[in-house]
This record gives structure tokens, C-alpha cells and sequence, in this order.
């Protein structure tokens, strides 16, 4: 079986993953942060490394700031709700997935107004576009890292200084980007970003969060839930220390267990490592894919430009018959239809039918693309 749909889950996950998710469930099986027995004291342990490698791994002093959530969907949900207000105006990009547009657009219902720069049509985006939408000043900004239709990166460093500028914030969903390419928020100026745990970082579904700036003020953000925390149980309203006014509730420890394995695993191959590994494999399939008549490629030619996700097209093929006949004659899996991004498609020009989407990940291999281009290849010409 060859899997290129790592942009919606990586797999397989590492080995080390799995086994630091069966030590946490056998030897540190208690609630983090509740009692105050060894069962619990080592899965707070445990809960804390990973927090501690994620805040060094993007770039803040303190680990407190990284707020562990249910996946970036849930990160970007916590920052959205919780900064705007009727009548703030809120900047986007056209690329967006539809964890950040339907949050934003359940938001419009209430008064907030929002923007969406237009995306080029390979999917990257201007700042010079952000410098006209910023014009009528902003609360936010918030764009995606790398697009998950396109595989685009966005020049982040570039809009938040614009975004800041504006006196907005900069938030970033960096789910298709968390693990894939170095990210340090003093450096880049992203003042809150959303990551999901399951994509480039490695570890098992239900992880990721929102890691907070050390110099962005927690008063400006109020919690989307309330509820138990293990601390100052004294008082039933929430407590403001960081983390817990944003992590209610018992959190996913397991998972976060396997998060800091995939984490660790991340960091010993190296990113210099990773991506490279990516780069050849998309420059492989990209040039394998342009040689096939009227295939239509997606997303920026410079494979700097953008991550190792690709999307095509094959005029006359549905992208649904495209991606069957990939898993059925050929054990590919890969994923079609619009990704959860109808704004990144409108933008490509690929909506409503949407694309077929290849998405190779740290273990897939040069015969694995060359097996998928001579795929391709049988499916264009029957
Ligand atoms: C760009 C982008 N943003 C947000 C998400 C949502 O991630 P999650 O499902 O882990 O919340 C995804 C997942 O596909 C994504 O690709």
C-alpha cells in the first residue's frame, strides 16, 4: 500500500509514538494535574515534557503558553471566538481551510466583519494585497501557514508585520505546517498559532492546541469553556493562570503521551532532513505529472514555494473515479473532493469538483511516486 494522504493524517505513525502511548496508559494511568498520587504525578510529568518540547520547538520561553486542545480546529476555535467582538474587522487569506472560514462566518452573523485577501491562482498569496485589506485597519489576521489544496506557504513573517503594523494580531493555523516546516513565533512576529498534533508532528488524532506568544497578553483572551482544572478548586469561577483558563477538563493525555513521541521523532531526524526528503519526492511527482497530455497541476511551480502537497486534475475524470481507481488498481491512497476548503478551491479555480490531492509523507519513497506516476499515467489513458 503506498499512503500519500499525510496533509489529512500522517500514518504510520512512529513506533515510538505507539509505545510511549501504551507506557502512559500501563505506568502513568492517572488524571495530570488532579491528585496527588505517583499515577498522577507522572502522567503530569509526562503532560508537561511534551508542553515544554512544543514551546522550545516553536519558539516561546514559557511552556504555560502552550494550550493543549482537542486539534487545530479547536485551537483556532478558542483564538477566534475569544478575540472577536461586533463590529471587529478580521483579515483572512483566500486560501483558508474551513476550520478558520466557519468560525469566521458563524462570527459575521454576529456583527464581525470580515475580509478575505485574494489568493494568486497557484495559491500563493500577496502581501501587498494584505497592505490594501489592511488599510481599513484590523482587529486580526489570520492565515494558514501552508495550504492544505495547494500546498502554498504563506510569507508569514512578512503579513504579521503588516498585520502589527495595523495594530492587529497575527494568528496562524499552522496545521498543515507543524513538524514540516520550522516555525518560531518571535522570530516570524505570530502572536498566537493554532497546531494539530496528527499531520507533520506525528502523534494520534485528537491532539494539537494554541501556543500563545510570550508577549501576548492572556487578558485579551477569554476562554471558550469553563470547567475543572485540578487547580484553585477553592473558587467556581475560572482560574487566569496559564494553561490551565484554557485547558478544562481532564485533557488527552495519551495522546499528548504520543504527541511528545512524535515530537522527539521530528526532532532527531531533523526539519533540514524531513523537508528535503519532501522536496524531492514532490519535485519527482511534479515532474512526472506535468509529462501526462492535459493533466492540470496545481499550486506553485517552484516546489520551494510550497509544501509536498499536490493537486491535479484530469479533464474528463471525475477526481472521485480517479481517486477509486488509484486505491483499487493500485493501492494508492490519496484523498479527492474539496479537502474541508471550498475557499482554496474558488481561489484555484477547481470548485465544485475539487482536486485530486498526493500527499507524501517522511516514509514514502521514490519508487513509491514513480509507481503512483505510472498510476496516473493507466488512469489518464483508459
Ligand atoms: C490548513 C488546515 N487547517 C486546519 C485543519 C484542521 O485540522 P484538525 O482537523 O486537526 O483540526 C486542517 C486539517 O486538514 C488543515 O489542513
Amino acid at each position: 500500500m503506498i499512503y500519500l494522504d499525510h496533509a489529512a493524517t500522517s500514518w504510520p505513525k512512529p513506533p515510538e509514538v505507539l509505545a510511549a502511548m501504551q507506557n502512559f496508559l500501563e505506568r502513568a494511568g492517572g488524571n495530570p494535574g488532579r491528585s496527588g498520587h505517583r499515577l498522577s504525578i507522572e502522567a503530569g510529568r509526562i503532560v508537561y515534557d511534551t508542553r515544554e518540547a512544543l514551546a522550545e520547538f516553536f519558539g516561546i520561553n514559557d511552556p504555560m503558553r502552550v494550550l493543549f486542545a482537542l486539534n487545530a480546529t479547536h485551537g483556532l476555535n478558542i483564538a477566534l471566538h475569544g478575540l472577536l467582538r461586533p463590529g471587529d474587522r478580521v483579515v483572512t487569506g483566500g486560501m483558508e481551510h474551513n476550520a478558520v472560514m466557519r468560525p469566521l462566518r458563524e462570527l459575521e452573523k454576529h456583527g464581525v466583519q470580515v475580509e478575505v485577501v485574494a489568493a494568486q491562482p497557484d495559491g500563493t498569496l500577496s502581501p501587498d494585497a494584505f497592505t490594501t485589506a489592511l488599510q481599513g485597519g484590523a482587529h486580526l489576521v489570520v492565515v494558514n501557514h501552508a495550504s492544505n489544496v495547494a500546498g502554498a506557504i504563506a510569507p508569514i513573517a512578512e503579513i504579521a508585520a503588516l498585520a502589527h503594523a495595523a495594530g492587529a494580531w497575527m494568528l496562524v493555523d499552522a496545521a498543515q505546517t507543524a513538524g514540516v516546516l520550522p516555525i518560531n513565533m518571535g522570530a516570524m512576529s505570530i502572536d498566537l498559532l493554532a497546531f494539530t498534533g496528527h499531520k507533520g508532528l506525528q502523534g494520534p488524532p485528537g491532539t494539537g492546541g494554541l501556543v500563545l506568544a510570550d508577549s501576548f497578553d492572556a487578558a485579551q483572551l477569554p476562554p471558550l469553556l469553563q470547567g475543572g482544572t485540578g487547580s484553585r478548586s477553592e473558587f467556581e469561577i475560572q482560574p487566569e493562570d496559564l494553561p490551565d483558563r484554557y485547558e478544562t477538563g481532564t485533557p488527552n493525555g495519551v495522546g499528548i503521551a504520543g504527541l511528545g513521541a512524535g515530537l522527539a521523532w521530528v526532532c532527531e531526524r531533523g526539519l533540514d532532513e524531513l523537508r528535503a526528503h519532501e522536496l524531492d519526492l514532490a519535485a519527482q511527482l511534479r515532474s512526472g505529472l506535468s509529462g501526462i497530455p492535459g493533466l492540470h497541476l496545481y499550486g506553485p511551480q517552484d516546489p520551494k514555494r510550497s509544501t509536498a502537497v499536490i493537486s491535479f486534475t484530469l479533464p474528463g475524470k471525475r477526481v472521485s473515479e480517479i481517486g477509486y481507481r488509484l486505491d483499487e488498481e493500485a493501492d494508492i491512497l490519496c484523498r479527492v473532493g474539496l479537502h474541508c476548503a471550498p475557499a482554496a478551491h474558488r481561489s484555484i479555480g477547481s470548485f465544485p469538483e475539487g482536486t485530486v490531492r498526493l500527499a507524501p509523507g517522511p516514509l514514502t519513497t521514490t519508487p513509491d511516486i514513480e509507481k503512483t506516476i505510472q498510476a496516473v499515467k493507466r488512469i489518464a489513458a483508459t
